[in-house]
């Protein structure tokens, strides 16, 4: 396993030198934290079941969770998978390059660690132009789930990445923040039913104008026992910032009156409370806060989000409250299923 991890700091003059040395680590079987416009993520080479498992040992992922496969060409994208569905086409014709990823059936070429076993392969062509290069240049088509340790918030910054995954991982590039900051939207296109697994950045709304009806196949709650879950990642922890996230849903006003309370109150029993909220009024709280965004502009709440779970962790609070006021158009929905799987409480008011 890797003892030190290398960090490669992109400028406009080194890029391709980046990607050229990325990719040999890549094609040698080793680990490489890459950009994409959604969150950083864990990359190694996805036919290559050695390189895969150093995946799982630095994230400390269960082996039943399968991985996303990353393509730049549907060349790749035909060696993976056995059929595409029209309907899916359709979708990777409107939204790829992007934040989409199809559950499709596999070909045998794809390694059993890579799909958890599954007869189904997870495959999205990230828009991001460093993701894409390096995929091109390695050959290889790339799995990558988040680039955190299993159960924390995704990484948006190289920070994070080295955060967690230090002297784990053989290389990251860092390329500065990401644009959209949560993951991509994950849709079951192997079945009957096109079924919607994760929501992300493109909505179901969005999905629907193109090949019409599509199930929720998610719930923001699920647990395991609740049994039948899809996705084998969404059955886990998520999220999770080491402080205890209450979350409060309801109005906008509400929920503002609701955290000045709890606030002075924990407050006053000696806890250490951050906010996480999408009002400037409460500036005059604490400097424990993070302002996530407009709460009509889902778009800032999402590019905000766990970097503010970060940011208030590393404050060191024992408390955060959340506010889940803000608009669930769009986006708007992954941001309150990421919340409602970080938090330890949901409280209406
Ligand atoms: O935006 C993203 O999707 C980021 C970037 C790096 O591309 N990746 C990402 O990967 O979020 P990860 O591993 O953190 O999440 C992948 C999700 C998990 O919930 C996993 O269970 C699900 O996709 N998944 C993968 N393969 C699957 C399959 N064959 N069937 C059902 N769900 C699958
Ligand atoms: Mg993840």
């Amino acid at each position: 396993m890797s003892t030190r991890t290398k960090v490669f700091k992109v400028t406009p003059t080194n890029l391709s030198e980046v990607i050229r040395e990325c990719a040999e680590i890549i094609q040698r079987g080793g680990t490489v934290a890459i950009p994409t416009e959604t969150v950083y993520g864990l990359a190694a080479n996805a036919l290559d079941p050695i390189a895969v498992n150093r995946i799982f040992h630095a994230k400390g992922r269960p082996a039943d969770n399968p991985l996303i496969v990353h393509v730049a060409s549907a060349e790749q994208l035909e060696q993976l998978v056995s059929e595409i569905p029209p309907k899916a086409l359709s979708l990777i014709e409107t939204f790829w390059p992007g934040p989409l990823t199809l559950i499709l059936k596999r070909t045998r070429i794809v390694p059993d660690i890579t799909t958890g076993g599954l007869n189904t392969v997870a495959v999205r062509m990230p828009a991001d132009i460093i993701a894409q290069e390096l995929i091109r240049l390695s050959g290889k088509p790339l799995a990558a789930p988040s680039a955190n340790i299993s159960g924390r918030p995704s990484p948006t910054t190289a920070f994070h990445v080295l955060h967690d995954l230090e002297g784990k991982i053989d290389a990251v590039i860092d390329a500065g923040n990401t644009c959209i900051g949560v993951e991509s939207t994950v849709i079951d296109m192997s079945g009957e039913k096109p079924a919607v697994l994760r929501p992300g950045y493109i909505s179901a709304t969005q999905i629907e104008e193109v090949i019409g009806e599509a199930e929720i196949g998610y719930s923001d709650h699920v647990t395991e026992a609740e049994g039948i879950v899809r996705s084998p990642g969404m059955k886990y922890t998520h999220y999770s910032p080491s402080a205890t996230l209450l979350l409060l849903e309801g109005s906008h006003d509400l929920v503002l009156n609701k955290i000045r309370e709890m606030y002075a109150d924990f407050t006053c029993r000696g806890a250490r409370v951050g906010l996480l909220v999408t009002s400037s009024d409460l500036f005059s709280l604490t400097n424990d806060m993070v302002y996530l965004g407009r709460k009509d502009e889902p778009e800032e709440v999402a590019r905000n989000l766990f970097l503010g779970l970060r940011s208030l962790d590393e404050k060191g609070v024992n408390i955060i409250l959340a506010d889940g006021s803000f608009t669930q158009e769009g986006v708007g929905a992954a941001v309150m299923n990421r919340l409602r799987k970080a938090s330890e409480m949901i409280i209406k008011v």
